[in-house]
Formats: structure tokens, sequence, C-alpha cells
């Protein structure tokens, strides 16, 4: 097994200019590795220039001496035996990690010896592991979950046990001892017993077959599908490592809005080609699905799912498919929703849509994951309300392997929503929770926004559907339990690209991490999860570590402040959706922004209580009575729910305009405060890291004035009211703000 030649490349052999060093000068990895110690040694900062091509697998050298010694005395070899394609994977990443971190090359072995080592293998395959496994251990791991943990080996040197059923358990559990290791952790008493709380862990690509990303702001498509199958980008190993190293086990390779190219044989070729890349790593292949591939590239007149003749075309498909995949996974369908194809076009439900899919798919063990992300502009209904009403009386009439995927709230991944009321009202239903890691609304790759707060807020949301303490994760999640909801799934709309560092902001990787890490366990604190991410990115260095992680969980609720504070959403430009458009109010209504902040002389807000829309009585009883009530409504979903009176009186004791003014302030001078702190970092980290984060925070700060300045200057002509003291005044005049014209903004359909 060879290691993954450009992620070694990428790894310590790139210097900094200044380092004087040549890429071309040819030393052993131990000599590399004991000039890049010496480097940081000597403290100076900045020596090595970072592309951020590894992301969190950077693998550098540990940077405590105690650590890194503690470790090298355990690591004295890599005891396994098995051959399975995941096991080996699981060693050559295991063998890439500690040469970097450690300097030493490991060697592997079949036996355990007396000299330590690291045990890796599944239960079945070695009985070394065996016969170490705790009684206890084998029920908690699962099918993909693993133990590791560190045993006495009776002559004083510790082994440290990577086991699993699976291979793809011990792929998991060996990410797992490195981002232990990575993160500054001793091996004495390490004992991690884990698995995955939700089944199916999933990225979804917006990804066009002409590699333009539908709302990707970090360059083209990885797909070379031009280049496909005969060159296999490297790549594609180090996204398929990087999404294994947090979990992920499904991509959905294309565009929701999709193209029915995809499902021809040229390209069931080149798809082939990328399954087998991702397959050792655990990670099954989904493609979309155009529900009128049946016209477009089969020849039929119709693609009504009744006909026999639609549903035998999609079935000699589906085998096809399986003959290039044997492991596929799926499609993922969006239909009738935006323009899209689907069953109501021949009268028929997206039950019926969904059933004949999955009815092709099922004797393969394929699923349909099938949006409920629906809405017309011809209802008149709440566009909040429009998927609900749709989707929850088809309860109980979709197949087995029918999942339906819902975004985390109503409208469509705002910078804060409340959790979507469908989830845990469809008890008969398995349940997709979908989370937009792109940011499409949130700044794109120009501002740093850690989204996992706002995704926690899904997560932990109790629904009350089946009793106090049904989160959207416990509904999502599942439970083998008679009673309980059937296991469902968790998507991520893919935020990675070309660029160099995958995400475009060198900070959105941690998007992409902490999707992986709540994936799999929804229980973790969106803190702890960025705390291991800026450590296995930057530094264990206290110095390091706390700055940015304070920067990282401020960011959200900061670009809420100055986007859409207090619940006010959909107040973004047309199309591109990038900066402020509160002014937009021509096109289709359910595109405006003055149908959902509804802003006039007596105040502002969307009311969606029992005397609105009545979008709260799709919650159950209690969620609505806090929702529904102004005074029990969480102050972030105020305006959400609530359409208030200028001088409605906030909690802080302002009124509602001066309140409103001061969250925009608020979130402009959190931006601004984050600008000193990244200057201080500034010999910790690589000059070409902070540069790029530097220049983009700057960015962000001139745009968080902004959208200050035009919302409110927008807003001030309703409430007639001045700015309270310590709000800064607007640089122009409302006519500047509306003329102001972007083009070309990476990502936007139009202008593919
Ligand atoms: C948003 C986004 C579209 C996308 C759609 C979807 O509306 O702007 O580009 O296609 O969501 O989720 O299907």
């Amino acid at each position: 097994m060879t290691l993954n030649p450009l992620a070694r490349n990428n790894r310590p052999l790139i210097f900094h200019p200044r380092s004087q060093l040549s890429m071309g000068v040819c030393v052993s990895m131990r000599w590399m590795w004991i000039i890049c110690l010496a480097l940081v040694g000597l403290n100076t900062g900045g020596l090595r220039a970072d592309d951020g091509y590894r992301a969190w697998l950077r693998y550098d050298p540990l940077d405590q001496v105690s650590q890194r010694q503690a470790w090298t005395s355990v690591v004295t070899g890599l005891v396994c035996r098995e051959d399975d394609p995941s096991v080996k994977v699981a060693l050559a990443e295991l063998q890439m990690g500690f040469s970097g971190l450690l300097g030493i090359d490991p060697s592997v072995r079949p036996e355990v010896s007396g000299s330590g080592g690291v045990l890796i293998g599944t239960i079945d395959g070695n009985p070394e592991i065996a016969v170490r496994l705790r009684p206890e251990d084998a029920d908690q791991i699962g099918s993909e979950g693993y133990v590791v943990r560190t045993y006495s080996n009776g002559n004083g040197k510790p082994l440290v046990m990577i086991a699993a059923r699976s291979g793809v358990g011990v792929l998991y559990g060996a990410f797992e001892l490195l981002r232990q290791v990575q993160t500054g952790v001793y091996p004495h008493g390490l004992d991690k017993v884990d698995q995955p709380k939700i089944g199916l862990r999933m990225l979804n690509h917006w990804d066009n077959l002409n590699r333009t990303v539908e709302r990707g702001y970090a360059g083209f498509s990885l797909w070379e599908w031009f280049e496909l199958p005969d060159y296999v980008s490297p790549r594609y190993h180090d996204y398929a490592r990087l999404s294994a190293s947090v979990g992920i086990n499904a991509t959905v390779l294309t565009n929701v809005n999709a193209n029915a190219v995809i499902l021809t044989e040229a390209y069931l070729e080149k798809v082939a080609t990328l399954a087998d890349v991702f397959r050792p790593y655990g990670i099954r292949v989904f493609l979309t699905a155009r529900f009128s591939a049946p016209m477009e590239i089969g020849g039929l007149e119709t693609a009504d799912p009744l006909d026999p003749g639609v549903a035998a075309w999609w079935q000699a498909k589906v085998e096809e498919i399986y003959r290039h995949v044997p492991d596929f996974g799926g499609f993922l369908v969006k239909a009738n929703s935006e323009g899209q194809p689907g069953p109501q076009d021949y009268g028929r439900s997206h039950a019926d849509g969904a059933n004949m899919l999955a009815d092709a798919l099922a004797p393969h063990g394929g699923s349909v994951m099938w949006r409920a992300f629906v809405y017309a502009a011809e209802i008149e209904m709440d566009r909040a309300m429009q998927a609900y009403a749709e989707f929850q009386p088809l309860d109980g009439t979709f197949r087995p392997n029918v999942f339906i995927q819902i975004k985390n709230g109503a409208i469509d991944f705002m910078p804060t929503e409340p959790f979507h009321p469908l989830f845990g009202a469809m008890p008969k239903t398995r349940q997709t929770l979908e989370l937009q890691i792109t940011q499409e609304y949130l700044g794109a790759s120009i501002h740093l926004a850690y989204l996992a707060p706002m995704w926690k807020n899904c997560l932990d949301a109790d629904t009350r559907v089946a009793g106090e303490g049904t989160t959207v994760a416990k509904v999502i999640a599942g439970s083998d339990a008679d009673d309980g909801y059937l296991p469902g799934a968790i998507a991520g709309v893919a935020n990675t690209g070309s660029n160099r560092n995958w995400t475009g902001h060198p900070m959105a990787a941690a998007n992409w991490y902490a999707f992986g890490r709540l994936a799999w366990n929804p229980d973790l604190s969106s803190e702890s999860v960025a705390e291991e991410w800026v450590r296995m990115t930057f530094s264990n260095d206290a110095h390091v570590v706390t700055p940015i992680r304070e920067m990282l969980m401020e960011s959200h609720p900061a670009v809420v402040d100055y986007m859409m504070p207090l619940g006010l959403h959909h107040i973004m430009a047309w199309d591109h959706h990038y900066g402020p458009g509160p002014w937009i109010d021509e096109g289709r209504p359910d595109w405006t922004a003055v149908y959902y902040h509804r802003a006039n002389a007596d105040g502002i807000g969307f009311d969606r209580t029992v005397s609105g829309s009545g979008a709260v009585s799709q919650y159950h009883p209690d969620v609505a009575g806090i929702f529904g009530d102004v005074d029990a409504c969480p102050e972030r979903y105020l305006l959400w729910f609530h359409h208030l009176p200028w001088n409605h009186p906030m909690a802080s004791g302002n009124d509602l305009w001066d309140e409103m003014c001061l969250r925009y302030q608020r979130g402009v001078d959190t931006v601004g405060s984050w600008l000193e702190v990244w200057a201080g970092l500034e010999s910790s980290i690589d000059a070409q890291q902070h540069n790029h984060v530097l220049r983009l925070l700057t960015r962000q700060e001139r745009e968080s004035r902004w959208w200050r300045d035009a919302c409110l200057s927008y807003f001030q002509a309703f409430s007639k009211r001045p700015l309270p003291e310590g709000v800064g005044a607007p640089g122009h005049d409302l006519e500047y703000y509306r003329n102001l014209r972007l083009r070309y903004v990476p990502g936007t359909p139009s202008e593919q």
C-alpha cells in the first residue's frame, strides 16, 4: 500500500522562501523531520508556508517534547495481519500520521511482542484483539464503532489497541487515535469506546457536470468529469481521508438541480471510478436523479411514476448502476420544487414518485432521499408552512427505504431559523436532517461563520412530539425500539471545491470538520469541536487555541447580528444572496424580502401566531405555546413569529428599534475585535494562512458595516427613529446601497 502521494508531498517538504531551503533537496524523512523540528524550535514564526491543503490532518511534528517522547516510546511498531482494504488504509494513515507527528517510520509486524506498539484489527480478524476486549465492548461499538485503549503489556511497555467489528470501524479508530495525539493527549490511560449515533452521515455536493458548483464558493467541483475515468486525481483520496476522518460515510456527487446525463453509461463509468476510490474509506456514493430522466435520456414520452414503462425504465437503470457500483447508496431527489420536474406533473403524489424509485432500489439495498423542500408561489399559504402541509399527511405511505430529507428550518438555511416542524411529526417515516455547510446566506467563503452553534440549535431543539426530550437529533438518529423513530440520516451541503485549501476561507474547513463530528455525535458541544479543530489545524499552544476557539464561537452570533438579528430572515440581495437587500419587492412574492420582514410604520416581523399565518400550529402545542407567546419566544426567533411595534419593550430594557440597531452594531464590533486578536497571532501562525485570514477578516469588517448601514437605513424609513447612541452612522444614503450591484458572485446559478 502506498501512501497518498499528494498528501505526503504536501507535508513539511514545502518551506517558506525565507527558509532558503529548496524543495528539491533530497533528504530522508527522518532528517527532514529533524530539520523541521529545528526550525520550529527557532520559534521565528511562519517558517513553513501552509497552503491549507492538509486541512486538519496536518501531522506536523508535535511541539510538546514530553508528549512526543511518550508516544514515541509506545509506537514501536504497528501490529496488523489483516488484508481488508479499510484496515490497509487505516494502517497507511497511521504510518503517515506517526511519521509526521513523531518523526518515526513504524514498521508493520504480524505479532504482538514485548516491545509494545499499536495493535490494529477487527475482532474476527485477529485473536490478539478478541482476547483483549472487555465483554461490554462488543455491545458498544456496533458495526462502525471502535475501541481505542492503552494496555500495559506485562513488561511495562504499553500497547495501544484499535479494535472494531469492521474494517471501517478500524479506520475510524485510527483517526480517533491520531486525533488524540494531534490534540495533545498522552498515551497513558487512553480508553475510548465509541460508535456513531446517526447511521447515515452524508455530504451533498451541489456540483454540476460542467464543474460549476451551485452555492459553491471554493472554486470548481472536485470531480474532474472530463478526465475521469482515465485520470484519477489524488485529491479524491484526500477528500475521502478528510471525510472519513470525521466519520462521513456517504456522498451525493451531483447537484439537487439534477442533470440526467449523470445516469448515462459514460458517466456511470466515471462514477464507478470515484466509488472505487471512496470504498475503502467507508464512503458510499449516491447520485441525484432527475425525475424526467426517462424522457430526457430514455426516449420515453412520460415520466409518470405510475406508468409501468417508467417504472421498468428506472428498474433497468438501477440495475445498470449497480453493475458499475455494487454498493451504490441510492438517489437524492428534488422534485416539484423550484421548477424541477416531479410526480405532481402527472397528478401523482410525492409518495408515488419516491416509492417507484424506492422499489427499483430496494432489491440492491439502495435508498431514496426525497427532499421536502417544496413551496409554490401560487399557493396563498405562508411559505414556511407549505412543506409540512404537503408531507405530514403522507406519513406512513412511504416505503421503508425512503428518507424524507428536511432542511433544518422551514424556509431555507437562513442565518437563524427555528427547527422545521416536520421533525418528529412523521413517526412512520425515516427523516434526514439537511444542513448547509456552504455559506449561501452567511457570507459565502469570505465571512468567518463557524456553524456548529447554529446546527446545535436545531439538533438540540426539543420537538416534544413524543414527550419531553424528543430532540431533532433523537428523531433522526432513531432507535431499534418498536415504538421509537425509524433510524434516519443527516446530510450537509458541502463547502468543498477545487481551491487548494478545499473550502476557500481557511477557517471554513472548521465547518466541514464540525459537520462530520456532530453527525457522528450530535451531543458533542460546538466549543469542544472547535477546540479540536484549532488544535489539529494550528497548534496546541493555549495562546493560539483560546483566541481562535473564541473567535469561532463568537462568529455565527456576530454574523446573525449584522445580517438578520432577532429572527429577521430572507432580507438578502436578489439571486446571489451575498449582500443586504431588505428593499427587494419585485418578482415572485416568496422570493422578495418584503414578504418576510413586513416592515411598516407600525412595526416589523412576520406574524406566524394563530392570529397571523398560523405557522406556530404546525409545532407540538408545547412548542407552539412558546413560539407563539411574545414573552416566551426566544429573542433569536422573535421577528420570525411576531410582528411587533417599533417600541416593543425588550428584555434588555431597550425598545425593539434600539435593540435591533444595537444588535447590528454589536455584530460589527465583534468582527472589528477579531482584527486585533488575529494580528496578535502573527508569530504563531504561518504567514500564508495568517495573511489570507487577515485579508478576509478585514473585508468582513467592512461588509458587516455595509449590512448594518443598508439595513438600518432601509428600516429607519419605517421606524422614523434616530439611531441610538453607539450605533455608527451610515457612510452613504439608502439609494447608494440600493444601487450597489455585485456581478459574478461565485455559486450563483444564473451566472453559471
Ligand atoms: C436554495 C438555493 C438554491 C438551491 C435550493 C435547494 O433555494 O438558493 O440554489 O437549489 O436552495 O435547496 O434546492
